[in-house]
């Protein structure tokens, strides 16, 4: 090729990738965002902090209720809102004094906090671990295990040791089997195998008493493309109906009223309007809806909660030992015209306010000072706050201190997260 064809090439090359070049995205702060911005500058104490928004929490609690109606009473994921204030407020405003555990000092903590509370393990947890909490329980406590705490089955071998321990602590345990409807994540498989383990059950002295079932089913919020959502709904329930019915062939073991639980903030708007085996649904996340919870049945669920982190730094931006192409690069991509270091980082979060700041793939990420890059555009700041939309509240809680509360466009308290 002649060389004045390869330089028409090059200069062809080099328009179009000057065509594709990234629009600058930076905003300023939304005035929500500007607002809380002024506040944590002027009212906090410059650390990085959790921001609960208090009208929409209750927003996204008058919908839930609205949702369920009176029909499918409320069982409070405690996982995915784990600070006990938290737990309280939502209790109250819910009316419900049903929770669903998945952590063994959580249990203990629930147990104090909530006297009157009804728990139900989330997930089997190890004899071992059952054996801590009555151990930790204090002597004269409230709370009554025997009949206010439900421990979770998932084979016949663990209704052996806990049918052990029963009777290792000399009183009665209660117990809820959990069941495979479809998620393959363990628990009873078939109706046979809850059978032949409720057999073994009415034909052993035991102090096991059984309330019912545990069958979750987050995969159907998951369908692919060629399974028709409400048809994996039915195909389940189908399922949760098979054992329901095997178990309850088991009349001296099964109760007159069995506790039926099942669902998950993804799933439960499934059981409000199709015909669900289910007498309770469990639900925790899509009250503080983080971004993993975004989704068409939580559509009118608005987001509650936000990192908030002071930016340390604000520079032009530098890549080590590509300081030259890194600056051909900010050219091409306006999103990388300045570079911010937050105070500590590495959350399982988008950053969301301003909008246009991403993570630094280039550079990678960090637990200390985390790297953002965004364009002038955002007008952001030395000691300007950037907020960032959790994926998730489960985990994150403990991650910090304190929850900080906002009403009116005021700080109105904090609650204490929960110790992991
Ligand atoms: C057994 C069980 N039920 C319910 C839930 C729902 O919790 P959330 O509503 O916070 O997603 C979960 C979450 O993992 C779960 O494992």
């Amino acid at each position: 090729m002649k060389r004045r064809s390869l330089l028409g090439l090059g200069a062809l090359g080099l328009l179009g990738g000057w065509a594709l070049r990234p629009s600058d995205h930076g905003q300023p702060h939304t005035p929500y965002f500007a607002a809380l911005n002024q506040l944590l500058k002027r009212d906090s104490a410059g650390l990085p902090l959790l921001v609960v928004d208090l009208e929409r929490l209750d927003q996204n609690a008058e919908l839930l209720t609205s949702q369920l109606g009176t029909q499918l009473p409320l069982r409070l994921a405690a996982k995915s809102l784990a600070a006990t204030g938290l737990l309280e407020y939502l209790a109250k405003k819910l009316g419900t004094q049903r929770f669903m555990v998945f952590h063994q000092p959580q249990i203990n903590q629930l147990a104090l906090n909530f006297p009157q509370a009804d728990l139900l393990l989330g997930k089997p947890l190890p004899v071992a671990a059952a054996l801590s909490f009555y151990q930790q329980l204090p002597s004269g406590s409230s709370f009554n295990p025997a009949t206010q705490l439900t421990w979770l089955i998932d084979s016949q071998a663990r209704l052996q040791e806990y049918a052990a321990l029963a009777s290792a602590l000399g009183q009665p345990l209660q117990v809820a089997f959990e069941i495979d409807i479809g998620m393959a994540r363990g628990g009873f498989a078939t109706p046979a195998d809850l059978g032949a383990a409720m057999t073994w059950l009415g034909t052993t002295a035991n102090l096991l008493r059984v309330r019912g079932l545990m069958g979750y089913d987050a995969h159907i919020a998951h369908t692919p493309l060629w399974m028709d959502q409400e048809r994996a709904f039915a195909l389940s329930a189908e399922r949760y109906r098979a054992f329901i019915s095997t178990a309850a062939s088991f009349r001296e073991l099964w109760p007159q009223q069995p506790l039926l639980n099942g669902a998950g903030s993804l799933t439960y708007t499934l059981h409000t309007r199709f015909n669900t085996p289910l007498n309770e649904v469990a639900a925790g996340s899509a009250l503080l809806k983080p971004s993993d919870f975004d989704s068409e049945q939580l559509s009118a669920q608005q987001a509650a909660l936000w990192i908030a982190s002071p930016v340390l730094k604000a520079l032009p931006g530098q890549l080590p030992f590509l300081e030259e192409s890194y600056q051909m690069l900010q050219r091409w991509n306006p999103n990388r015209e300045k570079t911010y270091y937050l105070y500590g980082g590495q959350w399982p979060a988008t950053p969301v306010s301003p909008a246009g700041l991403s993570y630094d793939s280039l550079y990678g990420r960090s637990a200390n000072q985390e790297r953002l890059t965004g364009s002038a555009g955002t007008g952001l700041q030395v000691d300007d706050w950037v907020f960032l939309r959790p994926q998730r509240s489960e985990g994150l809680l403990e991650l910090f201190n304190q929850l900080y509360l906002l009403r009116n466009g005021r700080l109105v308290g904090s609650w204490s997260a929960n110790r992991a």
